[in-house]
């Protein structure tokens, strides 16, 4: 598909700077990606990971990308295969649960922005092997939440995450309030049950209360 001119100059930095919630978002019907996306979009929150664990993923990215303002990206991307279906569903960013550098290399040779996850010291370093030095930190609160990225930032003090897996609204600001937090990403906007009920309203409710976050 043809992609939006300004597509290539997305930079993970500008990424992670739109707004301080990246809504992680499950679709099983893709008819429910627009009414969906313009909850979230309409609430001030354009950049959205959708993830590839449904039939309905890739065409819910192309849909969902139609939306004026929204910056759509694909997460849980595990394979070689998954990365190749978000790209030509449209993906402008990738976000994957662990590092993968097949897909970081993937990612770099396309020009879109890649946020791997991580959660050790370990994990981290390879990330900066491979040129890294902004990751999702996964699972977040079962991998030491808050606590576990300050004790991070000592040795690693140029590098920012976006903490994502357990977090909640009530959550969130202690994860946006320490230096090495860029953003968070979460699900709690876009719960199962309100998108099963299509209630667009109070999912763009939870999206303004997280779009007012502060960081
Ligand atoms: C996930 O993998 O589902 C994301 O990290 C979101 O997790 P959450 O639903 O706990 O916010």
């Amino acid at each position: 598909m043809t992609r939006k001119p300004d597509a290539a100059k997305l930079t993970v930095d500008a990424l992670m700077a739109i707004q301080p919630v990246i809504p992680v978002v499950t679709v099983d019907r893709s008819e429910d990606a627009e009414p969906l996306g313009a909850a979230l979009v309409g609430a001030g929150l354009r950049v959205i990971e959708l993830v590839m664990r449904t039939e309905a993923a890739a065409e819910a990215i192309r849909r969902m990308s139609g939306i004026e303002g929204a910056i759509v990206g694909a997460g849980t991307v595990l394979s070689p295969t998954d990365f190749d279906v978000a790209m030509k569903a449209g993906a402008r960013f990738i976000v994957t649960p662990g590092l993968s550098s097949f897909i970081v290399e993937g990612a770099r040779a396309a020009g879109v922005p890649i946020l791997p996850g991580v959660c050790t010291a370990t994990e981290i370093m390879t990330g900066l092997s491979l040129g890294l030095d902004r990751f999702k930190f996964f699972p977040a609160e079962q991998a030491g939440g808050p606590a576990m990225l300050k004790a991070l930032h000592g040795p690693f003090g140029h590098v920012k995450f976006c903490p994502t897996g357990g977090v909640t609204e009530r959550t969130a600001p202690d994860y946006l309030a320490l230096p090495n937090v860029a953003v968070v990403g979460g699900g709690w906007i876009t719960p199962k049950a309100l998108v099963d009920a299509k209630d667009w309203e109070k999912i763009a409710d939870l999206a303004k209360t997280a779009a007012g976050l502060k960081r």
